[in-house]
């Protein structure tokens, strides 16, 4: 019997050699991501949210407005014209889950920050068919009503600390400080604002 014979007629064996086979193939493509500079270095400028923003991104996660809301300018001359310059890895590399999302209800937000008023954001957020008649985006008044207290913004920090973001021990102890007696709004606005504004006058 040749050595390939053995192995078709071996299901155990097969299925041993397609393991490595697929491994080496998965390694060889996902590992240099990790050794990448241009997908470990954070772009010029690139800052930890604040504490504010912070809570406000996960405000964000738990509304669900990365169901509808990419944030990810393609390099695309359409998506360029409509939004800015395209997404870059480097302004990603703080960013623990990622929210980039690939389907889009609403438009794209990655460089939303700085075109709206903070006033604008608050009417929208309250009623968004008060600023945009046709709009079907869902109204979210209680953002207002819900104060925030900050008690754990400081082990948010703590824990995205541990995979490489630089907070500092100066940063988590003016934490609770920072976000206390704020509401969901004020912090949603505070993230939403922040959002893309490094890049954005290289348009
Ligand atoms: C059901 C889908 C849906 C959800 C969920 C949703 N949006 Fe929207 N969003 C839209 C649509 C559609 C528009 C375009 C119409 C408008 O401006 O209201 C929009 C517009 C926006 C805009 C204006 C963007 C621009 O460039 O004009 C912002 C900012 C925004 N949404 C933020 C949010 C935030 C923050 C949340 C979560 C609290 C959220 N959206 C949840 C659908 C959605």
């Amino acid at each position: 019997m040749k050595g390939h014979e053995i192995v078709e007629k071996n299901i155990g064996l097969m299925t041993v050699f397609m393991v490595i086979a697929i491994s080496f193939g998965g390694l060889v493509e996902i590992v240099p991501q990790f050794f990448l500079k241009q997908t470990t270095t954070p772009i010029e400028g690139l800052k930890p949210l604040t504490a504010l923003q912070l809570e406000g991104r996960d405000v964000y996660i738990r509304e669900g407005c990365h169901v509808c809301h990419t944030q990810m300018v393609r390099p695309l001359r359409a998506e360029v014209e409509r939004y800015g310059h395209y997404s870059v890895a480097g302004e990603s590399v703080y960013e623990h889950p990622f929210l980039w999302g690939s389907k889009r209800t609403g438009p794209d937000l990655a460089r939303v920050g700085g075109r709206y008023s903070d006033d604008w954001h608050k009417v929208h957020l309250f009623n968004p068919r008060i600023v945009v008649p046709e709009s079907i985006m869902p109204a979210y008044p209680w953002l207002y009503d819900n104060k925030l207290d900050g008690k754990h913004t400081a082990d948010k920090m703590r824990a995205l600390a541990k995979v490489g973001v630089p907070y500092t021990e100066e940063d988590m102890a003016g934490a609770e400080r920072a976000v206390k007696g704020t509401t969901e709004m004020d912090a949603l606005v505070a993230y939403l604002q922040n959002l893309g504004v490094l890049l954005k006058e290289k348009r």
